[in-house]
């Protein structure tokens, strides 16, 4: 089992404290910094954009894990500012991308690590092509676009399908990634399922409560499955 990550969502840090946020982050060991990118086609919504992750990258070393939710990614992704260590996640669903492997290489070749991220309506093992060109899957828990939904029915038996999936076909060392509504009660349950690393934003450590004690929280939570 992969040793669990914890990336939280930026959409949902209060700006006015970012500062402090990240400290927080560092001091705490976070391991990525999830930054929703959304270009109001891919999804109805619009949200953090290139100077947004300059200026981060800037201020802390925490690697960033940058989820595109755009059209044609392969247009779009050279404006953000990744490099080694870095994760981005383009969309199997992305309209007007053909082939998702230009992105793929695009990223691998600035030393990122390229992840296809799926929506709840799409089956699993649409990702079955592509699992060779990247280092894991984002399964979305939620429809994308918005923080504070509900988890959709049937993710964790997506979960399980999915690492079944890349276990049976020699990618055990590859991640899942999970992103939506990753509160306390369903984390340990998408860890056990098969998930390695979690974008926690408003329903956990990014909600109500002191920053340092919901990470150790959600952190004991994720050890007590793995052992
Ligand atoms: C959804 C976003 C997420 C997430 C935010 O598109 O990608 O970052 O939903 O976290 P929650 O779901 O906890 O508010
Ligand atoms: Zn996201």
């Amino acid at each position: 089992m992969l040793r669990p990550a914890i990336s939280p969502s930026l959409m949902c840090a209060d700006i006015f404290r970012l500062g402090e946020i990240i400290d927080g982050f560092e001091k705490n060991s976070i391991e990525l910094l999830h930054i929703d990118v959304m270009d109001g086609e891919f999804v109805p919504n619009f949200c953090l954009g290139t100077d947004y992750c300059r200026r981060l990258k800037a201020a802390t070393d925490i690697p960033l894990d940058i989820h595109l939710m755009v059209s044609e990614p392969e247009n779009k992704l050279e404006a953000f500012p990744f490099g080694e260590g870095d994760m981005v996640s383009v969309h199997y669903e992305s309209v007007g991308s053909k082939n998702l492997a230009p992105s793929f290489e695009k990223i691998r070749k600035r030393g990122a690590k390229p992840f296809i991220a799926i929506n709840p309506d799409t089956p699993t093992e649409a990702v079955s092509d592509w699992l060779e060109m990247t280092d894991g899957v984002l399964l979305m828990t939620v429809y994308p676009g918005f923080a504070g939904q509900s988890m959709v029915e049937g993710s964790l038996e997506r979960i399980t399908a999915l690492r079944r999936l890349m276990d049976e076909n020699g990618y055990s060392e590859k991640s899942i990634e999970v992103d939506g509504n990753v509160n306390y009660e369903k984390a340990p349950l998408m860890r056990r399922a098969g998930a390695d690393i979690f974008v926690v934003g408003t329903s956990s450590i990014l909600g109500p409560g002191d920053l340092t004690d919901n990470i150790r929280k959600m952190r004991s939570l994720l050890d007590e499955v793995t052992g």
